[in-house]
C-alpha cells in the first residue's frame, strides 16, 4: 500500500533533502507527491527549462527507496507568463479579469493557456516518463478550487455559443428549449447569447444550467488533453486531485471516466466536527469508479491559511487514515511533509512543525506507517457490500442550487442527510450516479432525482421491473433535461412508477415544521421544508400528515412494479424522523443491519471470501466492544476496548 506525503522540496535548502528522505523512510513513507506548483522554477523564463533541481530530489528520495507522484504543474501558471497573455486569466461574474498572484487563475477554455500548458506538460513527461521512480501522475491541483469552475471571459462567451450550437443543432431548438417567448428573449443569431452574468432579476434557469454543463464540459475537456498529452509518453496511471462534498461545479462522475484512479483531499477538520460528511465524501468518491481511491492529501496538524483549526488530538491522524481505508482507500498521503514558513499556507500545518524537527505528529505518522507496512497487503483492494445505493447527480445540484424553491433546501443537505439517515441505521451505502449499473443492490435511493429524461425513466424501471427496491424522495421528476418545470402533474415522467401524483405542493421553508405519520404507529414524526400533498392512484398509503390543512392526506406511498417496488416520500423528514424512516424501510426489506452507539462508525469490507469489519472510534471516551472477533490490530479477541479516537479491524470468513 502506499504511505505517503506531499512534499515541496523547493521550499528547503538541498542540504536537508537527505535528511528528509531518511525521516520520511524511518515514518514508513514510501511516496511523495512532487512539483504541482512548480512551474515558475521548471520553465523560469518561456522556452527555458530547469529539470535539475527535480531530478536531484527524485534521486536524493529513491535512495531511501521513496516513490514519486509526479504533477502537471498548471494549477499556477508563473508570472512571465499570466503578465504577458493577460487574456488567459480567468473573469469573475461580475466581469473583472483576476490578476497574477494566488494561484488557480487561469480560464481553461483559453486556447492560449491550453497551449501553454500543453508545452509545459510535454517537456515534464518527455523528461520523466522514463524514470522507474515515477509511479502515478497527477493532473494539475483541485480543478474547480476557489471557484475556478466557472469563467465569463469573451473566449468562454464565445465557446458557450458553440457548445449551445452544438446541443441544439438549431436556434429555433434552443429557442422552444430555454422558453425565450418570455421576456423578449428569442434568439436570432448564436452571438446573441449571453453568459448568465449578474442581471437585474432572476436569470434563464435553462440558460444557467447549461452554463453549468458547459463550464463543467471546459474543465473536463482540459483535463483530457493533459491526459492524452501523458499518454503520449507514459505508462503509468493518472489521477487528480478531486473535492469532497461542497465542491461541486465538475461533474465528477464524467471527469473520472478519464483518469485510472480517483483521489482527493481530506482535510476533517473543515467538515465541521462530523465524521459522517468525511465518510460522505470517502463514499462519493468511491462510487465514481466504483474502484479503491487514494487521498492525495490528508490532514496532519492544524489547518487553515489566517487562522488555523485545533491541531488534531492523539490518535486523530490515525483515526482519520483509518477512516478512509474503511471507506475504500488504498493510498494515503499527508499533506504536507513540513509547515511551509512563507506565503498563503504558513500556518496550513503538515507532519513536522516550522522547525523541521520530529515531533508528536510525526511519531504518530510513523506508527500508523508501522501498522500500514504489517497489515497493507492484507488490507487493499478490499470492496464495498452492494447493499444501498444512494444517488447523486452533479447535474440535478446545480439545478436545485439554481433554484431551491424552498427556502433553506439544498441539494448537499439533502444527500447528507439520507446519507447519515441510511448510515445510523447501519447500512453499507455506496453514492453512485443515477446512471450507474444498480442490479444487485437491496435498496436504491434517491433523495432527490431533480433533472429527469425518459432514458433515465427507462433505466430506473428495469431495475425495478426485475425485482429492485427504489425510494424516491420529494421535488423528484420536476424538471425535463432543459431545465423546464415539466408540464404534467408532478413527479412528471416519474409518475407512473410511483403511481401516485402530487395534488398540490406547499414549499414551507426552512424553520417550519409539518407532522406525519406511518399507517399503523403511533408516534408522530416531523418533517420540514417541503410538504407535497400526494394523490395515489394505485400506490398504497404508507404515511400521512397529521398536521396542516392537508392532515390525513397522503405523505409517503408504495407502488408494486412487477417484480420490485417503488416508493415516493413528499416531504423532507427531520433527522431523527429520517433515520426512523430509513431504518424502517430497510427492516421492511430485510436489509441486515448494525446499529452502533454514538460516535462509533463501522464499516464493512469484503477481501477475497473475509469480511473486514473497521470500528472507528470518532468520541474522546473509550468504549468497549463486546463480541466483535479478534482485532488484527491490537490482537485483542472478543472484548475490545477502542481508545478515545481508537480503531479495530475484525476479520472474518463471509
Ligand atoms: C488544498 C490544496 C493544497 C493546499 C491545501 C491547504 O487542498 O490542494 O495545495 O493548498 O489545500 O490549503
Ligand atoms: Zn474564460
Amino acid at each position: 500500500m502506499y504511505y505517503g506525503a506531499d512534499y515541496y522540496p523547493e521550499h528547503w535548502p538541498q542540504e536537508r533533502w537527505a535528511l528528509d528522505a531518511r525521516l520520511m523512510r524511518e515514518a514508513h513513507i514510501n511516496v511523495v507527491r512532487l512539483a504541482e506548483f512548480a512551474w515558475a522554477l521548471l520553465e523560469p523564463s518561456e522556452g527555458t527549462y530547469d529539470f535539475s533541481w527535480l531530478d536531484l530530489a527524485i534521486e536524493t528520495l529513491a535512495r531511501e527507496g521513496i516513490k514519486v507522484v509526479m504533477c502537471t504543474p498548471t494549477a499556477a501558471p508563473p508570472a512571465w507568463l499570466c503578465t504577458a497573455h493577460p487574456e488567459i486569466m480567468r473573469v469573475t461574474r461580475d466581469g473583472r479579469r483576476v490578476s497574477f498572484g494566488m494561484r488557480r487563475q487561469y480560464c481553461a477554455t483559453s486556447a492560449l493557456y491550453r497551449r501553454y500548458s500543453a508545452n509545459i506538460n510535454r517537456k515534464l513527461v518527455e523528461h520523466y516518463a522514463h524514470n522507474e521512480n515515477v509511479v502515478l501522475w497527477q493532473l494539475d491541483n483541485e480543478f474547480g478550487c476557489h471557484d475556478s469552475t466557472r469563467c465569463y471571459c469573451p473566449e468562454c462567451q464565445a465557446a458557450f455559443q458553440a457548445w449551445c450550437r452544438q446541443r441544439y443543432g438549431s436556434l429555433q431548438a434552443l429557442n422552444e428549449a430555454w422558453g425565450t417567448s418570455f421576456w423578449s428573449h428569442v434568439y436570432t443569431a448564436w452571438e446573441q447569447i449571453p453568459l448568465p452574468t449578474d442581471s437585474v432579476a432572476i436569470s434563464n434557469p435553462c440558460l444557467e444550467l447549461d452554463y453549468d454543463r458547459f463550464s463543467s464540459d471546459q474543465m473536463i475537456s482540459y483535463a483530457r488533453e493533459q491526459v492524452d498529452v501523458i499518454k503520449e509518453f507514459s505508462i503509468a496511471p493518472i489521477t487528480t486531485n478531486l473535492m469532497g462534498i461542497g465542491f461541486d461545479t465538475i461533474d465528477y462522475h464524467r471527469l473520472a471516466q478519464d483518469l485510472d484512479l480517483v483521489s482527493w483531499d481530506n482535510y476533517p477538520s473543515f467538515a465541521g466536527g462530523t465524521p459522517s460528511r468525511v465518510s460522505f465524501s470517502h463514499d462519493l468518491m468511491r462510487g465514481l469508479k466504483g474502484q479503491p481511491f487514494w487521498v492525495m492529501e490528508e490532514q496532519s496538524g492544524p489547518a487553515g491559511g489566517a487562522v488555523a483549526t485545533p491541531t488534531p488530538m492523539p490518535g486523530q491522524i490515525r483515526l482519520w487514515s483509518y477512516q478512509a481505508m474503511a471507506h475504500g482507500a488504498d493510498g494515503i498521503v499527508y499533506f504536507r511533509w513540513r509547515t511551509c514558513s512563507f506565503n498563503s499556507e504558513e500556518y496550513w500545518h503538515g507532519i513536522l512543525d516550522h522547525h523541521g524537527e520530529p515531533d508528536r505528529r510525526y511519531r504518530e505518522v510513523q506508527a500508523m506507517g508501522e501498522e500500514v507496512e504489517r497489515l497493507g497487503a492484507r488490507l487493499e483492494g478490499a470492496a464495498s457490500p452492494r447493499s444501498v445505493a444512494l444517488l447523486y447527480s452533479y447535474p440535478d445540484g446545480w439545478a436545485v442550487t439554481l433554484q431551491p424553491t424552498a427556502e433553506g433546501l439544498s441539494y448537499s443537505g439533502l444527500m447528507l442527510a439520507y446519507y447519515n439517515a441510511l448510515r445510523t441505521a447501519g447500512a453499507s451505502v455506496d453514492i453512485i450516479s443515477p446512471w450507474d449499473e444498480l442490479d444487485g443492490y437491496e435498496l436504491v435511493v434517491a433523495p432527490m432525482l431533480h433533472v429527469v429524461t425518459p432514458e433515465l425513466v427507462d433505466h430506473l424501471a428495469a431495475y425495478v421491473e426485475a425485482g429492485g427496491s427504489l425510494y424516491l424522495g420529494t421535488r423528484s421528476g420536476v424538471k425535463d433535461a432543459s431545465n423546464r418545470v415539466v408540464t404534467q402533474r408532478l413527479p412528471g415522467l416519474l409518475a407512473p412508477l410511483v403511481g401516485a401524483t402530487v395534488a398540490e405542493y406547499d414549499p414551507i421553508g426552512a424553520g417550519q415544521t409539518r407532522q406525519f405519520m406511518l399507517r399503523g404507529a403511533h408516534e408522530v414524526q416531523t418533517c420540514t421544508l417541503w410538504v407535497d400533498v400526494l394523490r395515489p392512484t394505485i400506490a398504497e398509503t404508507i404515511a400521512t400528515y397529521a398536521s396542516g390543512y392537508y392532515a390525513g392526506e397522503t405523505a409517503l406511498c408504495r407502488n408494486r412494479v412487477k417484480q420490485g417496488q417503488v416508493w415516493y416520500c413528499g416531504t423532507i423528514p427531520e433527522e431523527a424522523s429520517l433515520a426512523m424512516l430509513m431504518g424502517w424501510l430497510l427492516g421492511e426489506l430485510g436489509v441486515e443491519l448494525h446499529p452502533m452507539p454514538k460516535g462509533i462508525e463501522r464499516v464493512v469490507r469484503l477481501q477475497g471470501g473475509c469480511q473486514q469489519v473497521y470500528y472507528l472510534n470518532h468520541t474522546s471516551e473509550a468504549v468497549t466492544l463486546v463480541g466483535a472477533g479478534t482485532d488484527l490490530l491490537s490482537g485483542a479477541v472478543n472484548t475490545i476496548t477502542l481508545e478515545p479516537f481508537g480503531v479495530a479491524i475484525t476479520e472474518k470468513e463471509s
